[in-house]
């Protein structure tokens, strides 16, 4: 199978079938646009594992996810799919760069979730962007930004629901989403601790800001959110 991309954390094959593409989660952890590296053996695993539940759990709740398979501990077959250029952010509570750009207090709880677009462009750092730069871009039109921005609430409403079960708090997570060959809006990539943050009830960070501030060692930390979502059975 041949090598179609490969980025920070993960590898996309293509397979027998134009459609499908398998990917696999790397041992590599990045922060800072890769300015900031590791790799731990067991890394790949946690997020492929940890993604897996959350998929299977968005799924038996009515979100159409591109994961076709699990076919081991670090490889899936998925939906190929028509990616948005864009990370859609949820912020519950205020972490991270919302708290650098707008001067808010960490730790702060939004009255309402906060939904922010970033353009995926390293070259540009991923910049914030607002739905008119997002059309005018093209890199949606104006009644999928509306379906965006529903599935991706719907899927924050499910996150908390799911986490709020294990005592972890769903400060802010990042998905990307795309257009599977009948053009319907599938969410694709990954979530996993790499790409949100968890805290729990102690405000204990239990997601990649380990990594990104030298907090804790980020294989120890993931298991303990992958052995919590497995108590579920889901
Ligand atoms: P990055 O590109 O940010 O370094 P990754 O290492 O996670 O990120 O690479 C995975 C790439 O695969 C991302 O660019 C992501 O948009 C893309 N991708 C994820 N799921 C799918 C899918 N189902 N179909 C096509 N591309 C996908
Ligand atoms: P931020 O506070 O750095 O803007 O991040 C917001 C959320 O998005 C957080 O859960 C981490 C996630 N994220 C990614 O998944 N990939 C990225 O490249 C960045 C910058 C953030
Ligand atoms: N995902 C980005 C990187 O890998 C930034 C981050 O998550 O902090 O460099």
């Amino acid at each position: 199978m041949a090598k179609l991309y490969e980025g920070k954390s993960k590898i996309c094959f293509s397979t027998e079938n134009q459609n499908e593409l398998k990917v696999y989660f790397k041992n590599d952890v990045t922060a800072f646009n890769s300015l900031k590296k590791a790799t731990y053996a067991s890394k790949g695993l946690l997020t492929a594992k940890i993604s897996n539940l959350i998929f299977k759990y968005l799924q038996l709740n009515g979100v159409k996810t591109h994961l076709i398979k699990v076919i081991d501990d670090q490889n899936i077959l998925v939906k190929k799919l028509k990616m948005f250029q864009v990370e859609i952010i949820i912020r519950n509570i205020a972490a991270g760069s919302i708290t650098k750009r707008l001067g808010i207090k960490e730790g702060t709880r939004f009255e309402r979730p906060i939904f922010e677009l970033c353009y995926k462009n390293d070259e540009f750092g991923d910049p914030l962007i607002n739905d008119d730069h997002a059309i005018i871009l093209n890199l949606t039109t104006e009644e999928q930004l509306v379906e965006i921005k529903n599935i991706t609430l719907k899927i924050n409403s499910l996150l908390q629901n799911l986490f709020n079960k294990l005592n972890i708090k769903v400060v802010d997570f990042k998905i990307e989403l795309g257009l599977d060959e009948s053009n319907h809006i599938i969410l694709g990539d990954e979530i996993s601790p790499d790409t949100c943050r968890f805290w729990d009830e102690d405000n204990r960070k239990l997601d990649k800001d380990c990594f990104r501030e030298d907090l804790d060692d980020v294989t120890s930390i993931y298991q303990i959110i992958l052995q919590k979502l497995e108590s579920l059975n889901i």
